[in-house]
């Protein structure tokens, strides 16, 4: 029988703690695959006392007989990628042998970066808190039909395809105010783009298509959040990809019908970092407390995220829009003292309560909150107390989708695997 891709995607902001999910069911799976993105994510796996942070390799890199995959729907910068391969190296992980790279990628150039950060600059207060990766301006590429794919570094004229993408960045630095200096980079990324010819580059499409042919089972592994999509998210302060399960259809190259299980991943609470509407956002000591217990600044720009209460109303539009089948609800432990805890139900929006998401949360939705029992100290060799189980079934009522996974430390160990049965709603 063929193999089926199952999908592991944030259901929130991002940051919900996919990466860890992904190196737990990693032995699972012959092949993981990273299919949007880029070095905008930050994903973060702790085990045998040690923590690695991947920001454009997929979370499988660490376990045995994994293939890892960076699909067509990823960009790269070749510098980062370069840098977290020589990371994993020091740290004796065998990277080469078993990562492969779609020559469908595109790839991130210095002037990326700078337009990045040139818009930014210019929109001043309204910016999108961008992590200044070049995401948005090599998405724009892409779509825009000017961008260069890793598969063009092979061919001969590669150099003249390189400067005719730069002259194109210098005409458009005209249009902004600040314009950031890129030069001194350029070479760095050069001779980066050089070693990437050492890689495995492949047609990722066809290749992954044989592997589910021979019955192999694929994870394919969402970056960012269902919340931060640049069609279904709180836009314009999105990121530049589908983040949604659809991403990993063309991300991939695969299928609806490919498509097995859609695991959605959340926090017990809620981040985001970055800019735009989070209606449930905490600026008081109860905001503060999660932060700090949850230790939520980024992975990848080391900006403290914001913190708030759990958003059911968005958690169930990311079920909805991605199909998910299972859920994964992480950081349970960082509620852990808390005598009460809270879960937005519904907004209030100009004097009407609704419990689905509105075209712009930016608005004003006053959270409407329902309040549960808090729990004490948990440990992932003891079954869940019953104050996490009431609140794990109030989730699975109000969303109406199994929460198979709890995760209660940051370690791989500390993770619960649930029985589930259907949910009634
Ligand atoms: P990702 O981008 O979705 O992979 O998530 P990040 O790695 O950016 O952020 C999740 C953070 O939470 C990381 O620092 C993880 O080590 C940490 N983490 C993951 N699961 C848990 C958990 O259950 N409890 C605690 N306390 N930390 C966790
Ligand atoms: P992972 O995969 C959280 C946010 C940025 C900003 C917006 C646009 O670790 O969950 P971009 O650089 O993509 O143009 O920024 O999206 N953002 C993330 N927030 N986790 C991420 O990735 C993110 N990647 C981008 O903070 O608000
Ligand atoms: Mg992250």
């Amino acid at each position: 029988m063929a193999g089926k891709v199952d999908v592991i995607l944030g259901a929130q902001w991002g940051d919900e703690g996919k990466g860890k999910v992904v190196d737990v069911v990693a032995p699972d799976y012959a092949v993981i695959a990273r299919f949007q993105g880029g070095p905008n994510a930050g994903h973060t796996l702790i085990f045998d006392g040690k923590k690695h942070v991947l920001h454009t390799i997929p979370s499988g890199v660490f376990r045995k007989n994994v293939w890892n995959l960076v699909g067509n729907g990823v960009v790269i910068d070749p510098v980062i990628f370069l840098h977290e391969v020589k990371g994993l190296e020091q740290a004796g992980v065998d990277v080469r042998s078993k990562l492969l790279i779609s020559r469908r990628a595109h790839l991130i150039l210095p002037t990326h970066r700078a337009l990045d950060a040139a818009s930014e600059a210019d929109k001043g207060e309204a910016k999108i808190g961008s992590t200044l990766k070049g995401i948005g301006p090599t998405y724009m590429d892409k779509t825009g039909r000017n961008g260069l794919r890793v598969g063009d570094i092979e061919r001969p004229d590669f150099m003249d395809r390189y400067r005719a993408l730069v002259a194109k960045h210098e005409r458009l630095f005209g249009i902004h105010v600040n314009k950031p200096e890129w030069r001194s980079k350029e070479q760095e990324w050069l001779d980066a783009v050089q070693m990437l010819r050492d890689f495995h580059l492949v047609d990722s499409e066809l290749w992954l298509h044989e592997q589910l042919r021979k019955g192999s089972a694929v994870m394919a592994e969402g970056a960012q959040g269902t919340l931060l999509d640049i069609d279904f998210g709180t836009y314009p302060f999105v990121t530049s990809s589908n983040t949604i399960s659809a991403g990993a259809c063309t991300g991939l190259g695969v299928g609806p019908s490919s498509i097995g299980k859609v695991i959605g991943i959340f926090k017990a609470y809620s981040t985001r970092v970055g800019s735009g509407p989070f209606p449930t956002e905490l600026h008081d000591a109860a905001g503060e407390a999660i932060r700090k217990a949850g230790n939520e600044f980024g992975s990848t720009t080391g900006r403290p995220r914001r913190c708030g209460w759990l958003d059911l109303p968005a958690l169930r539009y990311a079920a909805l829009i991605n199909g998910i089948t299972e859920l994964a609800m992480m950081k349970a432990d960082v509620l852990s003292g808390m005598g009460t805890v809270r879960v937005c139900t519904a907004y209030k929006i100009k004097g009407q309560v609704r419990d689905s998401l509105p075209f712009d949360l930016a608005e004003g939705a006053e959270p409407v909150y329902a309040d549960l029992k808090g729990w004490g100290a948990l440990d992932a060799a003891r079954p869940l107390p019953p104050e996490v189980e009431a609140y794990i079934t109030f989730i699975e009522q109000a969303v109406g989708v199994p929460v198979r996974i709890v995760s209660v430390g940051p370690d791989r160990e500390a993770t619960l695997v649930r029985e589930v049965a259907s949910v009634p709603r």
